[in-house]
């Protein structure tokens, strides 16, 4: 059973049953069809109350049904509403805490809308790069007007029902109930159990005194932030027509517009990181009701860049840190930078002073072991040295109480080795954070061989109260991100070396859609991070091949925006890149060494050689369980390197291009004598599924 059916003397209830937010599945649609008609034949019942149980009225249509028989199954969404609609007894929906998307659309198929404050109200289909579908935009801007409905609609986020209450001659909530809302939507059901003719959303009016103006006027305003997507500007004729046309021709225009999204590249891109996103919490062998420790306090390590980075996440969460340095003037430059970003975010108007102040006294600092032996969790962000790590998670190993979780922020180095160093491997984990760590979103979980899987659900539950997308990583040089982006960075030296300028490489892959190219990205981040690995990979891997332009430009003290000059030149205290003839200059040289005549590369061989460079290793990481599940590379890719929403992630783009065009541009690639034929090689599980017509999900 997916819904319930209960009489309270003369009116029906039928409540959604559907965990987690009563999803509009075949199935729950059938049973609430079947409740409806149950109720339309027994002449006992003259009112019939819809509602849902748990946390949610209902969260909307099963996107897991999308594009499979199920959906379109009768009684589909658009039946099952006009079924409501045409229901002779009074149908209410009795709104409470999630009401979206098809939950929505349902509920404005009913006669009458009573709800509970609070109820977080939208039509968020725009966020999956579609339209609502059942009616949302032909019968939202009826109830609310048009202004605030295609707000809504376009912008896919959530008003607060008692809000939308209080917009001038709404017709969407009948009534606010505060108390028992079943109690209050059967008493409103009674009170109008017996007016005819039944009020239907459809027949009120959708206007505009400005129509065409407002829509223009929506139309640009749509068109400068939705960039890449087409869906925000398709919301906008949608309700353009709900204004223009007769309600049916509406509901048949929308229906087009929502099935020609849904087969768009960029609606499937969105779907995928929307489940992608949910699946990252998931652990093949941790189940989901493993026992947690208790997280109530958190130690720092390092009050460096990351060390006050990630604390702030804790301090922001309500949870007390307490940082710990070698040297007192660290300790102080380390909590005034603290201060100083959230004094900039209370300037900016985007903390409240008395949250600053709240947060504030939430830190406290230390030079001793001795006081941080009671965290529950020790973060260590100290310098990237295996022997500066070994001191200090010695010294963790002898003060912390037993079950404290002992992790590293480390971004390149053996969690297993670093767990060695105490006598509790079990309760060493890798936390690697993202820089700005207070602000990016990734947080790469690095589950060491020996981490018990208690500490693995802790800081999985954790990463997420403090609003992380927490990805599962194995233990290997680099993990996932930054071992992908390795191979990424290798291309784009390439590229250099056989014609390219930075410019041009950079302005290809923000075509594409990355925040930033690689080279603005190396001067954003410090250049001279990727010349420590590479004198590193030059000890560890001598047969591997770098472009040496990059050392070069090290070599000239051009870290990036930190020295006010890198692959481009800088204004002082300005961040815009302007191309440097000194750089091009210093290219060009280096190609004359190597004997290179240069030769001019496309924007598509610049982009597939940058993106099939992550594509390919992201296989091997896969094949080798380094990731459990290609949509974990994908979101590591979308949260922590700006790889761009609207494709989805690496993996997700390579199946859209289809795995065998993806293996056959690498052939290409390996006969570049230029390049690395070795690394081209297709990985073997990339060349299997190709082989096979298969795609990484
Ligand atoms: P940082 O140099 O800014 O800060 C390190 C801090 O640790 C310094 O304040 C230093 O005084 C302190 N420290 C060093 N040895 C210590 C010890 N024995 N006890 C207590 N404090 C000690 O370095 P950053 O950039 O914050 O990096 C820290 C760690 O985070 C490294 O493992 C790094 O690989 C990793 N990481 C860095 C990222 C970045 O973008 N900077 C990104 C992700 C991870």
């Amino acid at each position: 059973m997916t819904a319930h059916y209960e009489v309270r003397g003369d009116v029906a209830v039928i409540t959604l049953d559907n965990p987690p937010v009563n999803g509009l599945g075949y199935a729950t649609r059938a049973a609430l069809a079947a409740g409806v008609n149950r109720a339309e034949d027994d002449p006992a019942i003259r009112a019939i109350v819809v509602t849902g149980a748990g946390k949610a009225f209902s969260g909307g249509a099963d996107i897991k049904e999308f594009g499979s028989p199920k959906a379109t199954s009768e009684p589909n969404l658009l039946s099952l509403i006009a079924q409501l609609e045409a229901c002779s007894k009074p149908t209410v929906a009795a709104v409470h805490t999630v009401c979206m998307g098809g939950g929505l659309e349902l509920a404005l198929g009913c006669h009458y809308r009573v709800a509970a404050p609070g109820a977080a109200v939208a039509l968020p289909e725009v966020k999956i790069g579609l339209v609502p579908g059942a009616g949302g935009t032909q019968r939202l801007p009826r109830v609310i007007g048009v202004e605030p409905a295609l707000n809504m609609i376009v912008s896919g986020d959530p008003v607060k029902s008692e809000l939308l209450a209080q917009i001038p001659g709404q017709k969407l909530f009948q009534k606010i109930v505060e108390g028992d809302l079943l109690d209050g939507a059967v008493a409103f059901a009674r009170e109008v159990a017996d007016v005819r003719p039944l009020p239907r959303v459809r027949d009120l009016p959708a206007r505009h005194p400005e129509a065409d103006g407002y829509f223009q006027f929506a139309r640009n305003t749509v068109k400068a932030v939705a960039k890449n997507f087409p869906a925000p500007a398709k919301c906008v004729d949608c309700v353009e027509q709900a204004v223009k046309s007769k309600f049916e021709a509406g509901m048949t225009f929308e229906l087009s517009t929502f099935m020609s999204l849904m087969f768009t590249p960029e609606s499937r891109a969105l779907r995928h990181a929307f489940f992608a996103e949910r699946a990252t919490s998931k652990i093949a062998d941790v189940p989901e009701d493993t026992p947690k420790r208790a997280i109530n306090q958190v130690a720092v390590i390092g009050a460096g860049t990351m060390g006050g980075g990630i604390s702030m996440n804790f301090l922001n969460a309500g949870i007390p840190v307490v940082i710990l340095e070698m040297k007192q003037e660290a300790l102080d430059r380390g909590i005034a930078t603290i201060r100083k970003n959230y004094e900039a975010q209370v300037k900016k108007g985007k903390l409240k002073p008395e949250k600053y102040e709240e947060r504030m006294a939430l830190l406290t600092s230390t030079l001793s072991y001795a006081e941080i032996g009671g965290a529950d969790l020790v973060i260590e962000a100290v310098f990237e040295d295996l022997d500066v790590k070994k001191v200090v998670f010695e010294q963790l190993d002898a003060v912390m109480k037993p079950g404290a979780i002992l992790a590293s922020n480390t971004s390149t180095l053996d969690v297993n080795r670093i767990a060695s160093f105490t006598k509790r491997p079990q309760d060493v984990v890798g936390l690697h954070f993202f820089s700005p760590a207070n602000v990016m979103k990734l947080l790469e979980v690095v589950r060491g061989a020996a981490t018990a899987k208690d500490v693995m659900a802790t800081v999985m539950a954790l990463g997420k109260k403090i609003r992380k997308t927490c990805v599962v990583s194995g233990v290997c040089d680099g993990f996932i991100g930054n071992r992908m982006i390795e191979q990424y960075s290798r291309q784009a030296g390439f590229l250099l070396e056989e014609g390219c300028t930075p410019a041009q490489v950079d302005r290809a892959a923000e075509k594409f859609g990355f925040a930033m190219g690689p080279f603005r990205m190396g001067d954003l981040a410090g250049n001279d991070i990727g010349w420590y690995i590479r004198k590193r990979r030059y000890q560890e891997k001598p047969d591997l091949r770098y472009s040496r332009t990059a050392d070069l430009l090290c070599e000239l003290g051009r870290f990036g925006q930190k020295t006010g000059a890198g692959w481009y030149d800088y204004q002082p205290g300005q961040r815009n890149a302007i191309p440097s003839k000194l750089v091009e200059d210093m290219i060009a040289k280096h190609r004359a060494d190597l004997g290179i005549t240069p030769r001019k590369i496309s924007d598509e061989e610049i982009v597939q050689r940058l993106v099939y460079s992550l594509v390919n290793e992201g296989a091997k990481i896969l094949e080798e369980g380094i990731a459990s599940k290609a949509s974990d590379i994908d979101m590591v890719y979308l949260t922590g390197y700006g790889f761009p929403l609207h494709r989805g992630g690496p993996m997700c783009y390579a199946d859209t291009q289809g795995l065998f065009n993806v293996v056959q541009a690498m052939r290409r690639f390996a006969k570049n004598p230029l390049d690395d034929a070795e690394f081209w090689q297709p990985a073997p599980l990339l060349a299997k599924l190709a082989a096979e017509g298969k795609s990484f999900s």
